[in-house]
């Protein structure tokens, strides 16, 4: 495990986001500095930001963009993430979605550092793999 000190700011569950997941990262996951591999944590906010996605699309979906991610901080060994997600513009096939993934180092449970956060965009997608409309609820 990486212990290195690393200052960053406490910050608050984001409002009016939803909590879509969480998960403890295993050494499995680490990358060779023995934090958790950026690629692992790019699936997790795949798989959290397709959540709320998946009530519009009420069928199979794609993902066709990532639009922006951002790695604020280091995720450990040890930590517990929290995904929060919100709806940012459903469009006629598409919906883009603003994940926050918040953690809760080891032996600071209930404090919460900012460590990553992405724009993601998903398609509704028919049987052929084309784009299909979101349905309207
Ligand atoms: C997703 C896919 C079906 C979309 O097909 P496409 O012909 O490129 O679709 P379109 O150009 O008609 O765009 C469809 C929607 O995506 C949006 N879109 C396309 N590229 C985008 C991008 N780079 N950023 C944001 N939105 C984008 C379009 O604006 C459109 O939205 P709207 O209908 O709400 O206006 C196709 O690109 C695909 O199969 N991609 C591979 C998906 C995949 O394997 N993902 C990883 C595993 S899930």
């Amino acid at each position: 495990m990486n212990n290195q000190a690393v200052s960053a700011p406490l910050v608050e569950p984001p409002k009016d986001y939803e909590l879509v997941l969480k998960v403890i990262p295993m050494p499995g996951d680490c990358n060779g500095n023995g934090d958790i591999f950026g690629g692992w944590v790019m699936a997790q906010v795949d798989l959290a930001g397709s959540v709320l996605p998946a009530r519009h699309t009420q069928g199979r979906m794609a993902t066709v963009a990532v639009n922006e991610f951002i790695f604020k901080q280091p995720v450990r060994v040890g930590d517990i993430l929290s995904f929060y997600a919100k709806v940012l513009h459903i469009g006629t096939t598409s919906i883009r979605v603003h994940v926050e993934a918040l953690t809760e180092r080891f032996d600071t449970q209930g404090k919460y550092i900012k460590v990553t956060e992405a724009t993601i965009t998903y398609v509704a997608i028919d049987e052929q793999g084309r784009p299909r409309p979101v349905p309207r609820r």
